[in-house]
């Protein structure tokens, strides 16, 4: 029996009425671009997380997570954020958004499961919102359209538990497609797929195991950052996003933008114009460009956007250094979590010889994993008729 459904049973003494699975997402390039109304270039990744749900008759919630061998409570009148029920705040996220757009829901029973790594920044917590909110819709009847749910699981994000994330993560949660990477407009939310047919190459994730303690602190600085550079340039040129500059507007802008903010816009434009030129790469099967791509794209992170670390710069020089690597890079918000590295297949046991002494170094065991590009959210299985 599925994991999800068999503990499902044995903690509400019930089978589910409906499993919902969702995956975790690399980016392949474009970082720190969505909330800029930028480029990215994402794919789902193997690593799900599955949500399972039954009906019950009161207005309770029940939240129990198979991982975490952890359960929360609340109650559908008095859902609220709270610090301490921690996980289950993405869940109870999504059944606010639901209620805030009007849709009647009753009490559940909710059991999740997953195999994302936690704290990596491969988005366990968008796949987790994606999950239970493609599990309700579902379960009750609700018309909703992809985009739009993806925009819901990121209002859950932003407005309930309170994160200002971009769109990417849930956007590509839910739309990604089996083989193919998304290239996707954050500002018009329009999108095509990519096919990632990499013969004897493989997309590779290293874990860095770095907690990214920094991240939501730093994250709202950079946006801020953005903010501020965009309001300045637009006094020059009009413009509400530094989608809507060139490399040239924000170099021309020097002693008008504070310097420390103007580099980390001049990543952001700079990055926007690698996703473009990294797709077409791609689209001629040239991965010698496509990885030298990425490997700007994390100089610029490092230098420029300044949300990299020592164990991410580590891992990526030991990429480099590898033959067989086409390219390396820092994936997801930064300050730890993960690399991603584009590589031929029997190059793998080399670059794993490469960071063998990042353990030493460091002090934490990093974990890599081979990738396929997956498909988007998934309804596993629905008893909702004959229940
Ligand atoms: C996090 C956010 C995304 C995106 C990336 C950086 O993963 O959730 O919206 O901004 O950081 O590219």
């Amino acid at each position: 029996m599925d994991p999800v459904k068999q503990s499902h049973v044995e903690e509400y003494g019930k089978a589910p009425e409906i499993i919902a699975s969702a995956p975790g997402r690399v980016n392949l390039i474009g970082e720190h671009t969505d909330y800029n109304d930028g480029f990215l270039f994402p794919m789902a990744i193997d690593f799900t997380v599955r949500v399972a749900i039954s009906r019950r008759k009161d207005s309770h919630l029940h939240f129990y997570s198979v991982d975490y061998k952890d359960r929360k409570r609340a109650t559908l009148p008095t859902l609220r954020f709270r610090k301490e029920d921690r996980w289950a705040n993405y869940p109870k996220g999504i059944i606010a958004q639901f209620f805030e757009r009007g849709q009647s829901l009753g009490g559940m029973d909710i059991t999740i499961h997953g195999d994302i790594p936690q704290g990596a920044g491969l988005s366990s917590s968008a796949a987790l919102e994606v999950a239970t909110a493609l599990a309700i819709q579902d379960l009750y009847g609700i018309e909703i359209g992809r985009e739009d749910l993806a925009r819901l699981a990121q209002k859950a994000e932003n407005e309930f538990v309170g994160v200002k994330t971009g769109i990417v993560d849930q956007f590509i949660s839910r739309l990604a497609k089996e083989g193919h990477a998304m290239l996707l407009d954050a500002r018009y939310l329009t999108y095509h797929y990519v096919p990632l047919a990499l013969k004897g190459v493989k997309i590779l994730i290293t874990n860095s195991k770095v907690p990214h303690g920094l991240a939501e602190s730093e994250y709202a600085r950079r946006r801020e950052d953005c903010r501020v550079c965009v309001e300045i340039l637009s006094v020059k040129k009009p413009g509400t996003a530094l989608r809507d500059y060139a490399a040239s507007d924000v170099r021309d802008s020097m002693g008008l933008i504070p310097e420390a903010t103007r580099k980390k816009c001049l990543h952001v434009v700079e990055e926007n114009q690698r996703v473009i030129e990294a797709e077409e790469a791609l689209r001629r099967k040239d991965l010698v460009t496509f990885g030298k791509l990425m490997n700007r794209s994390h100089e610029s992170l490092r230098d420029l956007y300044e949300v990299s670390c020592p164990e991410l710069d580590w891992l990526v020089k030991r990429a480099w250094e590898t033959d067989g690597v086409y390219g390396s890079r820092l994936t997801g918000a930064g300050f730890g979590g993960c690399t991603v590295t584009l590589i031929e297949e029997e190059a793998i046991p080399s670059y794993q010889e490469h960071i063998l002494q990042y353990e030493r170094i460091f002090g934490f065991k990093p974990e890599v994993y081979v990738c396929r590009p997956s498909a988007g959210a998934r309804i596993v299985e629905n008893r909702v008729q004959s229940s």
